[in-house]
């Protein structure tokens, strides 16, 4: 077996182009909200839609440099880790995501 084979399932959450640049659309998993963040360059990335100060909605935040900033307090999170930059600590939980063919795979 590939040792790199893990339990992730792939599903398909739509075009790329439903996704605002430098902007996110939240899809559900359970109890659970998972925003999927979209770059100036169609980068695509997913973090749970919780800011780790006090779990603002990042997903109305603003995308910029590979990071999105907060709207409630301006903490700036990088979407690559979900870890909160500068001074600020704590981090959102990540998810595997991939582009193929212009629609958008969330792995679950
Ligand atoms: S809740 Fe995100 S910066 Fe405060």
């Amino acid at each position: 077996m590939n040792a790199n084979a893990t339990s992730v399932t792939w599903t398909a959450i739509g075009p790329l182009t439903d996704i605002p640049r430098q902007g996110a659309r939240c899809v559900k998993n359970g109890a659970m909200t998972i925003a999927i963040f979209r770059t100036s360059d169609d980068r695509v990335f997913a973090l749970e839609d919780k800011c780790p100060h006090k779990n603002g909605p990042l997903s109305q935040g603003i995308v910029h440099d590979g990071c999105v900033t907060c709207p409630l307090h301006n903490w700036v999170i990088s979407l690559e880790t979900g870890s909160a930059q500068g001074a600020d600590e704590g981090q959102t939980a990540t998810f595997p995501i991939k582009l193929e063919g212009g629609t958008v795979f969330l792995g679950l």
